[in-house]
């Protein structure tokens, strides 16, 4: 019987981590009232930062705050700010430096999404992603940087992977995340001199989100994965306590893809996972074609 396949487990960073690495630091996080970006934050603090969670809602964004601060021990408050507004996201910048006095960390995850073929996609659509992904970003490194280099800090993007083959229905968002992590491999080249890092996140499919929940038709589950499951924001969590820890030191300007390996995997004529479990099954049925 063909062995079944590995499912890699889910943990919390503070299992590899010490619980005190980010003490003092301080998170500026665009898209951490929600989603993966609030989890990304929830993480950051768990290792001692205090944060500023940025965003349109209100509502959402204070709320998200409290509960942040209550599960962590930390301080963090809310900015209400659309990161296509250059002033609006210096105006969330003040804020955090009355509170906080500093800036350590910067998470750009600010984004839109939905779905449709270019054919049917409106230039204004189109200008909204590239606006908000993209725009945002490069105004929320504007906004930090000065900041950022005083503390000699570190940035994340959160990108995606989906850009790195030809997407249906996504050509906005593969243009926008393009984009982003160009603008990441040019900040950590100027910037590191100035003794700060870039880096960026580049999520795959991830459960239980706005992204897979909203958009995609189907929970995600069926495709295949290297490493046997779908990703949990988790995942995207440990790998952000890494790059902006000290043990991430010496990497700068990588795209680091949290996606159980699916980037690298091609559709086969060979079923998968089964072909790589079980060669033996594999060849006898390929033997008896031949
Ligand atoms: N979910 C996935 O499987 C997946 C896969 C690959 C990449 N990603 C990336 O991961 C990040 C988070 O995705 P998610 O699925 O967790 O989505 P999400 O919960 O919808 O997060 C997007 C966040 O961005 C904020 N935002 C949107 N437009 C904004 C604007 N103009 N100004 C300020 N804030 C704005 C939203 O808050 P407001 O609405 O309050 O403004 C929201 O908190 C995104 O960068 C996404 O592209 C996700």
């Amino acid at each position: 019987m063909a062995p079944s396949a590995y499912i890699a487990p889910v943990i919390n960073s503070t299992l590899v981590f010490r619980d005190d690495i980010f003490k003092g630091k301080v998170l500026f996080c665009t898209g951490g009232g929600s989603g993966i970006c609030r989890a990304m934050t929830e993480a950051v603090m768990r290792h001692g930062a205090n944060a500023t969670i940025v965003g349109r809602k209100l509502d959402r964004l204070t709320q998200a705050a409290k509960e942040l601060s209550q599960t962590t021990g930390q301080v963090c408050i809310p900015a209400q700010a659309d990161v296509r507004q250059p002033s609006a996201i210096q105006d969330a910048v003040t804020k955090t430096i009355e509170k906080f006095g500093r800036i350590d960390f910067v998470i750009c995850g600010a984004a839109g999404n939905f779905l449709a073929p270019i054919s049917g996609m409106s230039e204004n659509a189109f200008r909204t992603v590239m606006e908000i992904d993209t725009i945002g970003t490069y105004n929320t490194i504007k906004a930090t940087l000065a900041h950022v280099r005083a503390s000699k800090g570190s940035f994340i993007m959160t990108s995606a992977t989906l850009h790195y083959n030809g997407t249906p229905y996504q050509a906005h968002v593969s243009a926008a995340k393009a984009g982003v992590d160009a603008l990441s491999n040019v900040l950590a080249v100027e910037e590191g001199p100035h003794g700060v890092r870039s880096n960026v996140i580049a999520p795959g499919p991830i459960a239980n989100t706005e992204g897979m929940t909203r958009l995609a038709p189907t929970s995600g589950k069926e495709f295949p994965y290297p490493l046997g499951r779908p990703g949990d924001v988790k995942d995207v969590s440990n790998a952000t306590v890494f790059l902006f820890s000290d043990a991430a030191a010496y990497v700068t300007g990588q795209i680091l893809a949290v996606d159980g390996g699916s980037e690298h995997l091609r559709t086969t004529q060979l079923p998968y996972p089964a072909s790589v479990l079980d060669p033996s099954a594999t060849l006898k049925v390929l033997k008896a074609r031949m």
